[in-house]
């Protein structure tokens, strides 16, 4: 039987028994497995791929959505990839394609690495913000962050809630109620009975992400950084919006390096809902 075209393959739902190909298909492009994180958008998010007759997959994207289940308001598009021995024949074209039709009138968003942005913009995708990957051991020092964290309680869940969606735009409980479950510290700045912010640490590879990054301001996003840092031996990695220049500059003096730049796009809405001051990382630039 002769080998159906790639163009021809059909696009298929993923589910989690779909975990070890895309972590094959992340390491076939040089991306590391991260098998944690393709379980939890696995599970919260809708996988979409395409299989390889020869074994594997060729390509695979995930949605995640936020906003009442029936009617989202906001979709987010991650691990957008294409095996490399099937590069350059316009698979990410049509798995884009086919998602940006599968969504319908969903705004959509993604963080978009340099080598998918002009497929982004060819399909109509803007650049509304930028943010810069930074990872390395932190190391402790400078002036004492003010803010006063705790570890979060299952009794704050619904005031993180609330505030992540204030902050984000759209309810992404899905996402957010997996957290206790999917991180390894889950931490909570406090302002007497309030919280202020809040924010994750989760295993990836070698390193801890810090993501949902969300505070009041740039002194309690350092009282959250500092303390997860002070509870972990692994290198933190985060990606912080890049208007967030003081915290950048802060992480920087603390030893985190910079090790890339990505954009963030959106199609069918101009801006981001919610509120960018006090979003200052995304729980991964896969869901945002
Ligand atoms: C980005 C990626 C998904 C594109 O998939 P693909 O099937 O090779 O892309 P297509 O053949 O459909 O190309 C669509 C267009 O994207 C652009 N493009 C694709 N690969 C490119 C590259 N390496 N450099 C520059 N532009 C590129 C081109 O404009 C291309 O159109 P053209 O071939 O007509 O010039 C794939 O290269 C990949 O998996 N990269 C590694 C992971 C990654 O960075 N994913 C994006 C995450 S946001």
């Amino acid at each position: 039987m002769p080998t159906p075209s790639v163009a021809a393959l059909p696009i298929r739902r993923l589910t989690p028994r779909d975990l070890t190909d895309c972590a094959d298909l992340s390491e076939d492009r040089g991306w590391p497995r991260e098998e944690h994180k393709w379980r939890l958008l696995l599970t919260a998010g809708k996988g979409y791929g395409i299989d390889d007759p020869g074994g594997g997959l060729v390509a695979a994207c995930v949605i995640t959505e936020y906003g009442p289940g029936e009617r989202p308001d906001l979709s987010a598009i991650g691990m957008v990839l294409v095996a490399e021995r099937h590069a350059r024949q316009g698979v990410g074209r049509r798995l884009m394609r086919h998602i940006v039709s599968a969504t319908g009138t969903t705004p959509l968003t993604l963080y978009a690495t340099p080598n998918g942005r002009p497929l982004y913009e060819e399909l109509g995708f803007k650049t509304t913000a930028r943010s810069e990957m930074l990872t390395g051991p932190f190391a402790p020092g400078g002036p004492e962050p003010r803010v006063a964290t705790r570890a979060a309680a299952a009794e704050d869940l619904g005031s993180i809630l609330r505030l992540d969606a204030e902050v984000f735009g759209t309810d992404r409980t899905p996402l957010i109620a997996r957290l206790p479950a999917f991180s390894d510290q889950l931490r909570v700045a406090v302002d007497g009975d309030r919280i202020v912010g809040y924010a994750a640490a989760w295993p990836n590879m070698d390193t801890q992400v810090v993501g949902p990054l969300i505070a009041r301001d740039t002194e309690t996003a350092k009282s959250l950084i500092t303390s997860l840092a002070g509870r972990t031996d692994r290198p933190l990695r985060t990606d912080i919006d890049i208007r967030h220049e003081e915290l950048l500059a802060w992480a920087k003096e603390r030893g985190l390096a910079s090790v890339a730049m990505n954009s963030v796009m959106t199609y069918g809405i101009a801006e981001l809902p919610g509120d960018w001051t006090r979003r200052f990382a995304p729980l991964t630039v896969a869901a945002g």
